[in-house]
């Protein structure tokens, strides 16, 4: 919504919405669509004739190349009303078709093709049920004054499901840009009266009324408000923004932001923060990398140390959560810990539940949410449930979350999302402060997460005098991680070579035990999601109960072994493999001899404290899954029929 009071074209316009569209790819791009205005009128109910709609299938590219392509639309026509929006979509009801893409309207016509009366539904996307609902509200209102806020608010009250405003708290957000200094730095909220209009809807109060459209008055001239889902969107413009909660409608009028509420619950806060994010644009750019996964896998030295900025004391071999102090001492008291999440973020869990179980000495249970849903699993009031999500708004966590939350659990958050729904739902919480993670393939938030969980686990042991030896040395181990790190990077011309043996094979197989299963499951998820080859990650010690029988010498392998308390277990596997003719490539550690003579070829990585080599062992396995995609042809960053943002079951 741009500057009230200075004449801006179509142009512009598009521009705008494109670009925006372009940061938001990421959570989903199998279709794409744009509605401006298409020229006559200044109010929404004339407007709704005029609404243009350009809508495509395929990536927002696509979508630039249709609007390049409409040669009756006047580009440098400029419009004092600057309304325009635009939606990419990942299809759940509805194949990705223009028709099926977003934004969906509530009336068949538009404007070009003349005016039609009737509910006909035109695509087959649950959306549209909305514009529809929107458009019989109207039609069937009471009174001529009844303004476009308050027929949203009636429609969501009648909607039940996934959306902005009601049950599942999806983020919606507001930028706000001035040119003046704001006079406020916070929206606050207005509730409806008590009072009903005749057909029993709450009605806004005209005292109320006034104090909303005193709210900006002095800068309001120019003021522009950016709405969107997602902060990477809206940064380009300002770092102003305002995160809305569940149940929020927010409505700019002639210049004027306001934020209202039906009902005033116990707990509300009375107002919105206008907060300044610290994100910086050149931090959601590619920079020289190909593709942002490639450079999120790159930053892995900064994301872990930021991750553990302030947090990790290394000279007195503390640790401080800022956002568990409060809870600690009822974590510490708890009969269990439950680590719930899905995909990448769940093998964190995998990946750090044995240090979790040695250094709390509590049982740990590692669930992937829909699982945990599915089993109705009982949960306690004395169980602390953890959530761990790089995103914040994965489904299927999130059901689980309130589901924990029923049952009287105290709720973690582990996320890299600030604002998000899990870490505004959950009780307490780590934010991982990874940075923006763009690629759909989760690189940089796996490393994060891990580093937070053993943060998290040392904290629970501060004052147990019998594990400071063994806190100590992995505090030490966080210490020299980045360098380590650097040194796993330095191996990517070794591994790009390595892929460009195996880009054409059908499957790969990742077998290794004890800390390192979750690198060989997560190694597998990489490999599979960008380069779509088969790969399977496989516990070493099940080898023989059947995955064995995979092994000969055409199946390409790749092993893990680290001289852990499970090398003598990893070097038998090995010669099981060798005796079923397998070549087997191996992940190992760099003055480890023994391992190199049984395999056919070696990527050694530095050595760190068990607990922590994970992290070194998983790197080399995100490498090598993004040469493969590269040689393979694929985009790396967008893989087919995924999205980095899954909020739908
Ligand atoms: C894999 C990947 C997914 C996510 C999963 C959970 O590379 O990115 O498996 O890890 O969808 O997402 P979050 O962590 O956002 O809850």
């Amino acid at each position: 919504y741009l500057n009230y009071h200075v004449p801006r074209t179509r142009r512009e316009i598009l521009e705008i919405l494109l670009k925006g569209l372009l940061r938001l790819e990421y959570r989903g791009y199998d279709s794409a669509g744009v509605g401006i205005d298409g020229g006559n009128g200044k109010e929404w109910e004339a407007n709704a004739r005029s609404i243009q709609l350009i809508k495509q299938s395929g990536k927002v590219k696509a979508l630039d190349d249709e609007l390049t392509k409409q040669q009756d639309m006047d580009m440098d026509v400029e419009f004092d009303v600057h309304l325009g929006i635009a939606h990419t979509r990942w299809a759940t009801h509805g194949a990705p078709s223009p028709v099926n893409s977003h934004p969906q309207r509530s009336d068949k016509s538009n404007g070009h093709q003349g005016y039609h009366k009737g509910y006909e539904f035109e695509s087959e996307t649950d959306t549209e049920t909305i514009a529809k609902l929107v458009k019989y509200m109207y039609d069937n209102r009471e009174s001529e004054d009844l303004s476009f806020a308050t027929l949203v608010e009636r429609v969501t009250q009648q909607l039940v499901g996934a959306c902005s405003s009601t049950e599942r708290g999806g983020p919606l957000l507001i930028g706000v840009k001035s040119d003046h200094k704001l006079s406020t730095d916070h929206i606050p909220i207005l509730y409806r009266s008590s009072g009903k209009d005749k057909k029993g809807c709450p009605t806004l109060p005209r005292m109320e009324q006034d104090t909303c459209h005193t709210l900006f008055a002095e800068e309001k001239k120019s003021v522009e408000y950016y709405f969107a889902s997602d902060a990477s969107a809206v940064i380009e413009h300002t770092n102003r923004v305002i995160f809305l909660e569940d149940d929020d409608v927010a409505a700019v009028t002639a210049g004027r932001l306001t934020i209202h509420r039906i009902k005033r619950t116990a707990g509300d806060h009375p107002a919105r923060a206008i907060q300044t994010l610290q994100m910086e644009l050149q931090q959601i750019m590619k920079g020289n990398y190909s593709s942002f996964m490639q450079k999120e896998i790159f930053e892995q030295p900064e994301s872990v140390v930021n991750t553990m900025r302030g947090r990790v004391n290394f000279n007195d071999n503390t640790v401080t959560l800022g956002g568990l102090k409060d809870h600690i001492k009822e974590i510490q008291r708890c009969r269990r810990l439950i680590l719930i999440a899905c995909g990448t973020s769940y093998h964190a869990g995998v990946a750090t539940r044995q240090v979790l179980e040695e250094l709390t000495e509590l049982p740990v249970m590692v669930e992937l949410a829909s699982d945990f849903l599915d089993r109705n699993t009982p949960v306690f009031r004395d169980d602390v449930c953890f959530f761990i999500s790089q995103s914040g708004e994965t489904a299927d966590s999130l059901m689980a979350l309130r589901y924990c939350k029923e049952r009287g659990a105290l709720t973690v958050g582990v996320t890299n999302t600030v604002g998000s729904s899990i870490s505004r739902e959950t009780d307490c919480g780590v934010h991982i402060n990874a940075g923006p993670e763009i690629g759909v393939a989760s690189t940089k938030a796996y490393t994060s997460q891990f580093v937070a969980l053993i943060m998290f686990a040392l904290l629970m042991c501060d004052d147990r005098i019998s594990m400071q030896p063994r806190r100590r040395e992995i505090i030490q181990g966080l210490r020299v991680l980045p360098d380590l790190i650097k040194e796993v990077l330095s191996l990517d011309d070794e591994i790009q070579r390595l892929a460009a043996e195996l880009y054409q094979q059908k499957s790969v197989l990742i077998m290794g035990r004890g800390y390192h299963y979750a690198t060989c499951l997560e190694g597998a998820l990489k490999i599979k999601e960008i380069t779509y080859m088969h790969s399977e990650g496989i516990l070493a010690g099940e080898l023989k109960h059947g995955p064995l029988a995979l092994v000969d010498k055409l199946m390409p392998v790749i092993m893990i072994i680290m001289r852990d308390h499970t090398y003598t277990k990893c070097q038998n596997a090995l010669q099981q493999v060798v005796a079923r003719a397998g070549r087997p490539i191996v992940i190992c550690d760099k003055d480890d001899y023994e391992t190199a003579k049984s395999s056919s070829r070696t990527i050694k990585v530095p050595h760190c404290v068990d607990c922590l080599q994970g992290i070194l062992s998983v790197i080399p396995l995100q490498l090598l899954s993004f040469h493969l995609a590269v040689l393979r042809g694929f985009d790396v960053d967008c893989p087919r029929n995924l999205a980095k943002s899954v909020t739908v079951e």
